[in-house]
């Protein structure tokens, strides 16, 4: 539809996107498609169980529905549509997206500038630490973040298991591998495989809850460590998903040379990520790229740029298989 815009609308739609995503925060953070599910369908009593005033919570039903996120019905109560039950709060939803995007990455949006001229993040700008570090030490952060992560890479998941082949894997590492959702569906499609789960103390602890909802509990050991300083050992495979986009070129090679260290001459390192790719093509990396800048100081890259990543690691990149979502396997192997 914003193709048929003329270019002055189609710009000023797209220069006030913010309006629409602190719409859609302020939905996700008063559960408003919890309470419409529940049947509290009008502005007054939403605004009763809200806080809110009646007048301004119908007026930001009212824009909601106009992106059609809720429906208005003719007795002024509204409905949920298919893109308000994404806001409903439950585990793979987008609540947890909307929740993440609209406060922390917010604000570090306004700063964008600020990366930009300086090629730091802007949140440790804001936030006066790294990203991070500000989720270990704050944990209701913390969850949101995990469940925001299986929100927004949740339909990577099917998509990875079904293009890439992981036969041959008998314990497989997925390094930084937060709560355990991805490795649980891995090991759910192997039946022979185990996993070692590795991420930060405070994330594998709330990882436990999955594994064991999933039915892998048994065959996962959880590895709290810091991959700057170490790696799980005793895989003959290492995962990471979306681990190597948070960090610059020196970091990855840090976080690389432990696994180069501890992985066998015949183990397999698969990076999970978007390949850039040449020319003006649209493609959601190349403003999560702009993303990985303002919040962890990281970047996306292209297929040129991982290769020289993993050869400097040790590392030769041997494939890249697409998958049906955005991302795709990076296949490396020991040098
Ligand atoms: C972008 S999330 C990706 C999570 C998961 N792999 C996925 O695809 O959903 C990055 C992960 O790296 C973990 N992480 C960040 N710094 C770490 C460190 N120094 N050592 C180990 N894990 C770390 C975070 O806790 C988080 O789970």
């Amino acid at each position: 539809m914003a193709e048929a815009l003329p270019p002055r609308l189609r710009l000023l739609q797209m220069g006030t996107g913010y309006w629409v995503s602190q719409a859609i925060y302020v939905a996700a953070k008063w559960k408003l498609a919890d309470h419409v599910k529940a049947g509290v369908r009008k502005a007054e009593d939403l605004a009763a169980k809200t806080g809110a005033q009646p007048r301004p919570l119908y007026r930001l039903m009212r824009a909601l529905a106009s992106v059609e996120i809720f429906a208005e019905e003719a007795d002024g109560g509204f409905a949920l549509t298919p893109l308000a039950e994404l806001l409903v709060d439950e585990l793979g939803s987008m609540r947890a997206p909307a929740l993440m995007m609209g406060d922390e990455h917010y604000a570090s949006w306004g700063q964008l500038e600020h990366s930009v001229r300086t090629g730091k993040p802007a949140f440790d700008h804001i936030y006066g630490k790294p990203v991070f570090q500000y989720l270990g030490e704050q944990p209701e952060q913390a969850k949101i973040f995990d469940a925001a992560m299986t929100g927004i890479h949740g339909p990577e998941t099917p998509a990875m298991v079904d293009a890439y082949d992981f036969t041959g894997i008998q314990t497989l590492v997925d390094v930084g591998g937060g709560n355990g959702t991805l490795l649980s569906a891995v090991l759910r499609k192997y039946p022979a495989m185990k996993g070692i789960l590795f991420d930060l103390p405070q994330v594998v602890e709330r990882a436990a809850g999955v594994l064991r909802d999933q039915g892998v509990a048994d065959r996962v050991r959880c590895e709290p460590g810091n991959f700057y300083e170490t790696t799980a050992s005793g895989g003959d495979a290492y995962m990471m998903r979306h681990i190597l986009h948070d960090w610059t070129d020196d970091q990855c090679a840090t976080i690389l040379g432990h696994v180069r260290k501890a992985i066998p001459k015949t183990g397999r390192l698969l990076a999970i990520e978007c390949v850039i790719q040449p020319g003006n093509a649209p493609g959601w990396g190349k403003f999560l790229d702009l993303n990985m800048l303002v919040i962890p100081g990281g970047q996306e890259r292209t297929e040129a740029e991982f290769r020289t990543l993993f050869e400097k690691a040790g590392f030769r990149l041997e494939k890249i298989v697409p998958t049906r979502t955005e991302v795709s396997v990076l296949e490396a192997r020991p040098v």
